[in-house]
């Protein structure tokens, strides 16, 4: 090996070493913490040092993982490429390196196989803040057909890795964390929705025994695609570890005619100490982008929870009105108001303004939204369509199907085939009228069911990897021609949340599920890939429609607060009292978002399981806002104490509890700090009150850090806001 044979790039606080010797892929060789200034000769003794050792009973040559791993390098695990051609020829390429390109931040790799004729190019890339992304693509070079059944990358793991964390779910219930140790064998979380799925793990993470939000070295992995995909993570016994990313093909997708390329999507790979530093990796990435939403995030009113389907001028006005009185900024008129949509069983594909029920079009209630000073948005499900509808009756050929049958329907839908022409150049038109006609700011883009034998009916081949590209092509085309109008990305709540659709819209729909008890874990773990400004976190009515449990607006507002804010109930409903305690919290959001917005997602790891501490620390350390919820009773009373972590070492903050947070429950005694001391509580039933002053204390932010404050005493269900402001 000579001191050219390594390829050391930097970026972000994190390096990644690659072992690029002879003619073979490379091979990574550290992934993770800045290795610093390193001369070449320190840099290749290293990847010596890394090269694993021959045993008995393993073969001569011992192999570690390349960036694209193969049987003929003697990989005997999870292969970075399958695929072959009729009779199973050629399933066992060999490539040689080609042309290798790189600098401090990238790589670029082409490698062929002439005999097997396969070229592989291998695109490598750490961006700004040290995130890592992988693409590769495969052409086919002969003139018989080549069947990729999965090309995938390939993420290395240090040997520290000994413990995974994903997260499962349902609607109504996304990003449920689950945890396992990190054994010899392999943990595979795939997703067969044509959606990522409500199930789906946002990151497959896999990292020291024990590690938390502040603490373990972590490493995790993202696939950046709106389809199928899967992610494997895989431990072997020959002491390698690595997770392997990709899209998932269905029998048939992958399928190359002579001269055909498939690339994957990007696969992102994070790291961490800790999942806070991880999730900072991603969020600073998608901050730098030009393109990332960077007015303030609009206080917005969705009407569905509201009023649901029961569409009516007078009534949306009103909803307006009081909205406006309130302090919101954009109302979002939900599902209802296309032809034939009176309940959930007809009229999807037919995007048209209904007649019935807004026999002047919606310019009236946009004229009266807009006029109150509002952003108008509207909510579109442009994938689906219902069999009883205008459009299924006439097209029935732009419904994915695979023959003769409909596939088991969702929500009483079927899904459009967008890769067939006419049928995306019907929803372009549609689309694009409707921002035309109307003064219209904003698209809530739902997706409300997972796809299943989603097929082109002409053809009957599998078709989700074509309508996921041809979702992108109607996104980019659309914003294109309205580059004003900002999108969400909604499906049953947070089932399509993934790096491919963020590229495209501006915030996604976190949940349908509100009630802030399980918003917690829900918007926690979401956080570890999508920044707070781009979550759409709202305030319900005060009994969840979705679980049925009771959660006064404080605690709502309080669990909302860091996100893109909203409301999601029938203001006109609420009496004077309600309406000024919410128009509080929209103006203490609106005080903080800049911060909220901008600064660094911190999770206290939970000691006492009652208890929830979060916040956000702005870069410069100046500010920071926490919230400290009882989640539930607790074991012991009072609590204790909890750290508010992530703040700067050195520096002093005064710490405060804000209004309008600083009421302890129903009896309402004020929470301050005690004179001189650790912060008291008022007690839910006749306790001990604080001192009514909102006059807080000054601690360091290593003091908040290490020994903490202690908890406020609080209705189990409930919250606190706490703002830290660095002296001067
Ligand atoms: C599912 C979404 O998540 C809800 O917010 C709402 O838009 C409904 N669809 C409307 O059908």
């Amino acid at each position: 090996m000579t001191d050219t044979d390594v390829v050391h790039l930097r970026a972000g606080g994190t390096s990644l070493v690659l072992d690029v010797s002879g003619d073979r892929l490379p091979v990574v060789v550290h992934w993770g913490a800045d290795l610093g200034e390193v001369g070449p000769s320190a840099l290749s003794s290293l990847a010596r040092a890394a090269r694993p050792q021959r045993v008995s009973g393993g073969l001569d040559e011992p192999t570690r993982a390349s960036l694209l791993p193969v049987e003929s390098d003697g990989w005997q695990y999870e292969p970075g490429l399958s695929g072959s051609r009729a009779g199973g020829v050629d399933f066992s390429p060999r490539f040689t390196v080609l042309d290798r390109r790189n600098d401090e931040r990238g790589m670029h790799v082409v490698a062929q196989d002439a005999k097997a004729g396969l070229t592989v190019t291998i695109e490598v890339a750490l961006g700004v803040s040290g995130l890592l992304r992988q693409r590769l693509s495969l052409r086919n070079d002969h003139d018989t057909e080549y069947l990729v059944a999965a090309l995938q990358a390939t993420f290395p793991l240090p040997a520290t890795a000994r413990e995974l964390l994903d997260t499962t779910g349902r609607h109504l219930k996304e990003r449920s964390p689950q945890r396992q140790p990190f054994t010899v064998g392999e943990h595979v979380r795939a997703s067969r929705r044509g959606r990522p799925g409500a199930d789906a793990t946002l990151l497959l993470f896999a990292g020291e025994t024990g590690f938390g939000f502040r603490s373990g070295t972590v490493h995790g992995v993202h696939a950046a695609w709106s389809g199928n995909h899967r992610l494997s993570a895989v431990r072997t016994s020959t002491a390698d570890a690595f997770v392997v990313a990709g899209e998932l093909l269905a029998p048939g997708e992958g399928l190359l005619r002579a001269g055909e390329t498939y690339t994957t999507p990007w696969l992102v790979g994070t790291w961490g100490e800790g999942l806070d530093e991880a999730a900072a990796r991603i969020h600073d990435d998608l901050r730098a982008r030009p393109t990332h939403p960077s007015s303030p995030r609009p206080v917005t009113l969705n009407t569905w929870e509201a009023v649901y389907f029961d569409h009516d001028l007078e009534r949306l006005s009103a909803l307006a009105a009081a909205a406006a009185e309130i302090g919101v900024e954009r109302f979002v008129l939900d599902d209802g108001w296309f032809r034939h949509r009176r309940d959930d069983t007809a009229g999807l594909g037919d995007w048209f303004v209904d007649e019935g029920v807004w026999p002047d079009g919606l310019t009236p209630l946009i004229e009266r939204v807009t006029a109150l000073g509002l952003e108008f948005g509207l909510w579109v499900e442009p994938e689906m369509v219902n069999l009883d509808s205008d459009l299924a009756r006439a097209h029935p050929e732009w419904i994915l199907h695979p023959g003769e049958r409909w596939p088991v329907s969702g929500r009483q839908q079927q899904v459009l085939d967008l890769a067939h022409p006419d049928a995306f150049a019907y929803l372009l038109e549609r689309l694009d009228a409707l921002l035309t006609e109307n003064d219209i700011a904003y698209l809530k883009w739902d997706h409300n069911r997972d796809l299943l034998e989603a097929a082109h009916a002409a053809s009957g081949r599998p078709a989700v990897h074509d309508t996921t590209t041809a979702l992108y092509a109607l996104l980019d085309e659309l914003r294109r021609r309205h580059p004003g109008v900002e999108i969400e990305s909604c499906a049953s709540g947070g089932a399509r949340v993934d790096l491919g659709i963020l590229e495209r819209t501006e915030r996604i729909w976190v949940s349908d599920c509100i009630d802030p008890l399980e918003r917690l874990d829900n918007q926690a773990y979401t956080n570890l890939l999508v920044p707070a400004e781009m979550m759409g976190q709202h305030v319900g009515a005060e009994r969840s429609h979705s679980t049925g449990r009771t959660a006064p607006l404080a605690f709502q507002a309080a669990v909302a607060l860091f996100g893109h804010f909203g409301i999601e109930t029938d203001l006109t409903r609420l009496d004077e009292d309600a309406r000024a305690d919410l128009a509080r919290w929209v103006a203490l959001h609106k005080r903080h978002r800049a911060l909220f917005h901008t600064g660094r997602s911190v999770h206290a790891d939970p000691v006492d399981p009652s208890v929830d501490v979060r916040g956000v620390v702005a870069d410069d350390g100046r500010e920071a806002v926490f919230v400290l919820t009882q989640r539930t009773a607790s074991t012991t009373l009072p609590v204790g104490r909890v750290v508010l972590p992530g703040l700067f070492s050195s520096t002093e903050y005064d710490v405060r509890i804000l209004p309008p947070a600083d009421l302890a429950g129903p009896g309402q005694s004020r929470l301050a700090w005690a004179a001189g001391g650790m912060p008291v509580g008022g007690a839910p039933a006749g306790g001990v009150p604080g001192d009514g002053s909102a006059d807080g204390m000054t601690l360091t932010g290593r003091m908040l850090g290490v020994v903490g404050v202690e908890m406020p005493v609080l209705l189990p269900a409930s919250a606190v806001v706490v703002e830290l402001v660095a002296r001067s």
